[in-house]
């Protein structure tokens, strides 16, 4: 009730009485006065004036799921989010959500995680209302080996969807680092569930920063609004980072990986420099020059030997 009580607020954009809205929604004065406090409780500004009625003053940047579906406009992706306000991981949530069956797109968001996962066992600071957080399902119809490309796939969409909505170019550091004026802005952790032919399902951890202040962040590390010098809107983002990745899903699915592989060439900053890649037990250095069809980074060392890295990390030397 309290979705169609807002969703009626925000159409009218002006103050609608008490009765109207009751009649409307066939809802009592009594319930509907206490539904009005439960969302003022979750930070909707909502104006109440004798004769005149409410009106919806502000809404909160709260990644509620019903502020995250309405108005998303897609087929597939978000179109069922599960919110929490602090959560241990995202990905964990997701992960079962998966064995249990939930339907390809399926969102889990939340406001902080206490255990927030980074890639190689490293963890992920997740402070409350600063950041987004968030795993998504995806059942592809693809081996366990292609699986990079999707982790590609949705590094190149949160570079569409940033630079849609703050007009902010990312740059890629491969895999899937995403930085702004080399310090890192947003990560993406990929945990898959396979078969022996085939993937079950796939979950993509995305975590940007997004409202965090400089002195809250590491050095190596930045925030949309440190660059922008003003806020976010997390819900905007978050859709318009949904929208790309249904793009580029749909293009991958019915194209395959080319474009994906072009985009993100188009938005790395890896191709062409001297990295040193730093495996399970290895050290190998050499200049960057080019990423395969299957998203492997293609490293020539100085005697002119190509490697292709499919996992691990990189240092970017010069
Ligand atoms: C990295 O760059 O190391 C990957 C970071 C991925 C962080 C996100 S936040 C949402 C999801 N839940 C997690 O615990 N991790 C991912």
């Amino acid at each position: 009730m309290q979705e169609r009580i807002l969703d009626f607020l925000k159409r009218k954009q002006d103050y609608v009485s008490g009765e109207d809205i009751s009649k409307h929604l066939n809802v009592t004065r009594q319930a509907l006065w206490k539904h009005i406090q439960e969302l003022r409780d979750a930070g909707y500004d909502i104006v109440a004036v004798p004769h005149l009625g409410y009106k919806l003053e502000s809404v909160p940047d709260r990644l509620f799921a019903f502020e995250i579906t309405s108005r998303l406009n897609t087929r597939l992706i978000g179109k069922k989010v599960y919110y929490f306000d602090t959560l241990s991981s995202t990905m964990d949530i997701a992960m079962k959500l998966g064995m249990e069956g939930a339907q390809e797109g399926t969102v889990v968001v939340a406001e902080a995680q206490t255990k927030g996962k980074g890639r190689l066992g490293r963890s992920w600071l997740s402070p409350k209302y600063k950041g987004i957080y968030f795993s998504l399902i995806l059942r592809p119809q693809v081996l366990p080996q292609e699986c990079p490309l999707l982790t590609l796939l949705a590094a190149v969409s949160v570079v569409e969807g940033v630079r849609r909505k703050t007009a902010i170019d990312l740059q890629i550091k491969w895999p899937n680092d995403l930085l702004v004026h080399g310090k890192k802005v947003a990560g993406i952790l990929t945990e898959l569930k396979a078969e022996t032919d085939g993937i079950s399902f796939i979950v993509i951890g995305v975590g940007i920063n997004v409202n965090n202040d400089g002195k809250s962040l590491i050095p190596s590390a930045s925030s949309l609004k440190e660059c922008r010098k003003e806020e976010v809107s997390r819900v905007e983002l978050l859709q318009e980072i949904l929208r790309a990745i249904e793009e580029n899903y749909t293009l991958f699915k019915e194209q395959g990986s080319a474009q994906i592989i072009e985009k993100w060439r188009n938005d790395n900053v890896t191709l062409g420099k001297r990295v040193k890649v730093i495996g399970r037990d290895e050290l190998l250095e050499g200049d960057a020059v080019d990423i395969d069809a299957d998203g492997g980074l293609l490293v020539r060392n100085d005697s002119g030997m190509i490697s292709k890295i499919m996992a691990g990390d990189i240092v970017h030397c010069r």
